[in-house]
């Protein structure tokens, strides 16, 4: 990083081939008195790139994004982002980031709109800019019809909706997403994916905190391990899931009598050339394990070509739990909730 001259940067850098950081981090360390919550961090994010920090609670990923957002000073190390120190340009630093928090930060007594107008006017936008910002991000995000109703009557996806909407209302060219998704139902956490997506889309970069593998490969190009403040992995999405033993392919034929020999078919085409399949008597399906597209093509082909009726053929990431066990070799350190999102319930607020 060149330093500050570099920029403002520019939206839709087309940078093909590395390019800028947005974000770097280097040794970074934060106590809490006796808790160590960073323990000497180093992460570069690129310029137009969604970085997914995966951890379990308490692995340091809130202490990190506060740190990076200016809530926080470090004790050590240093940071920056969008080319401004963390610690020595502050306020030049907040004017192009965006912050959505594991807590929603809007205030619930005003409507949705208003939230936003205030927002614009706290940045600085004149009373027009400020109207016609929170129009169009209400509009974006699809909260138009509550527009005026008190945020404390929306749903726990309307809400992280608004709170997005008003992480961008400074039109940020770095963005952070301390858990995005976390206590949503899966219906709204696709909802959250896909406007991610498209913030992605118009050009902005992206730090992002998960405790789900799934939504790090659905949003992130690349990931970060953290756990006990410090990092164990990181790279691309592919070569983790790789490193971790890829993917899980989920095959369950119509009838469950076909299910052995279904297996010993597999397991005589030799194609995962990992551990054998397994059945899964309880949900009468077959689990192979894959670790590419090309193995995933083969086994699909090789059950179809047999002529076996089937009734779903599913991917499964690997939990978090499995992640850090084949990382780590030991369980993440926190007590968590290590259901699958699927079968986890909006929270009630
Ligand atoms: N304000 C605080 N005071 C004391 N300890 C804290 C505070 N905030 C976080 N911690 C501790 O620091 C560690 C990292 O926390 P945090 O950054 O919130 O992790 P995560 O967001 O990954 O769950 C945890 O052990 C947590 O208990
Ligand atoms: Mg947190």
């Amino acid at each position: 990083m060149a330093g500050a001259t570099v920029f403002p940067m520019t939206r839709n850098d087309n940078n093909p081939g590395g390019g800028r950081n947005a974000v770097t981090v280097r040794g970074l360390v934060k106590h809490y008195g006796e808790t160590k919550a960073l323990d000497g961090v180093d992460l570069d994010v690129r310029e137009g790139t969604v970085m997914g920090v995966l951890g379990p609670n308490g692995a340091g990923k809130t202490t990190l994004v506060r740190i990076l957002s200016t809530l926080l000073a470090p004790d050590s190390g240093h940071a920056t982002v969008a080319g401004y120190d963390v610690v020595r340009q502050p306020r030049q630093l907040r004017r192009v980031i965006g912050l959505t928090g594991q807590y929603a930060s809007v205030d619930e007594k005003l409507p949705g709109w208003e939230n936003l107008y205030m927002i614009g006017r706290l940045l600085d936008l004149s009373r027009k800019d400020a109207r016609a910002r929170a129009d169009e991000l209400l509009e974006r995000f699809s909260l138009t019809d509550a527009a005026r109703r008190p945020a404390s009557t929306y749903s726990g996806g309307m809400r992280r909706r608004l709170d997005l909407a008003a992480s961008m209302i400074g039109r940020p060219t770095v963005l952070f997403l301390d858990e995005p998704t976390t206590g949503l139902d899966p219906r709204t956490r696709n909802e959250v994916w896909d406007e991610v997506q498209a913030m992605v889309g118009d050009g902005v970069t992206v730090l992002l905190t998960t405790q789900y593998m799934e939504e790090a490969e659905q949003l992130a190009s690349e990931l970060t391990v953290v756990d006990r403040g410090k990092v164990i992995a990181g790279g691309g999405i592919e070569e983790l899931k790789a490193k971790v033993g890829g993917r899980t392919l989920r095959v369950r034929p119509a009838d469950p009598r076909e299910l052995s020999p279904l297996a010993g078919m597999l397991d005589e085409l030799g194609i995962t050339g990992l551990a054998s399949t397994t059945v899964d008597a309880e949900t009468g399906s077959l689990l192979v394990p894959i670790l590419s597209d090309e193995q995933l093509t083969a086994v699909v082909g090789a059950v179809t070509a047999r002529g076996i009726t089937i009734a779903s053929i599913t991917t499964e990431l690997p939990s978090l739990d499995e992640v850090f066990l084949s990382l780590t070799g030991h369980r993440a350190s926190a007590p968590q909730d290590t259901r699958p999102a699927e079968s986890r319930e909006e929270v009630a607020v």
